[in-house]
């Protein structure tokens, strides 16, 4: 929510999106959500960079491997840099800080999956959180407008971040919902 009230522009294609397959209804449901692509990328983008787990969950090593070149050994901790994954610009291009969804309409690989872990240990919950996401938000913004409120502007709204393990907001997202009739 904090990404999509900074960018406007974003928050009105999202709206655009999910108002016109309101337009005769008085309720969303899962079957309408699946179908919302630019909703999917824009939860995509937020998990990108923002996930909720920066490091993923420290694992530890079983036996000797290679990763990257470098010997590994048992008992060894490893941590996988997801925030600085989602961030890296020989991956994401220049634009790697802009909350930019669009660019999940080209990215082949399936990023979405780097903020859930990989392997046996992965998130169970890998194909159900970002439906949950996914429904919650379009619900949020398809029967409100939101407004930022005490004058700041929507760009210079707060991101800041604050955790150890798992990451979230430094200081709370206020917003004023707006009914849409
Ligand atoms: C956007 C939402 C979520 C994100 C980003 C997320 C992310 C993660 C990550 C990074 C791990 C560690 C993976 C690893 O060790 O490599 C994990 C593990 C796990 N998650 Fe999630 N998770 C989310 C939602 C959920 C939900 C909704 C549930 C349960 C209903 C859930 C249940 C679990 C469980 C049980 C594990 C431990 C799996 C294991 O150690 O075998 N997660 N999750």
């Amino acid at each position: 929510m904090s990404e999509i009230a900074r960018n406007v522009r974003v928050m009105q294609k999202l709206q655009t999106e999910i108002r016109n397959r309101t337009k005769t209804k008085q309720k969303l449901d899962a079957t309408d959500v699946a179908k919302m692509t630019y909703l999917k990328m824009v939860v995509k983008e937020t998990l990108r960079l923002h996930p909720p787990a920066p490091l993923l969950i420290p694992h530890e090593c079983m036996s000797q491997c290679q990763v990257g070149g470098y010997d590994v050994y048992p008992g060894t901790s490893a941590l996988i840099n997801a925030w600085g994954i989602g961030r890296d610009p020989t991956v994401w291009g220049e634009n790697a800080g802009e909350f930019y969804p669009e660019r999940f309409e080209k990215f082949e690989v399936d990023f979405e999956m780097v903020p859930f872990g990989a392997g046996r240990r992965s998130c169970p919950a890998m194909n159900t959180a970002p439906a949950t996401v996914e429904f919650l938000i379009a619900n949020l913004v398809c029967w409100f407008d939101w407004e930022v409120p005490n004058g700041v502007k929507n760009e210079d709204l707060n991101m800041e971040d604050v955790g150890t393990l798992i990451l979230r907001k430094k200081l709370p997202l206020c917003l004023v919902p707006w009914k849409f009739n």
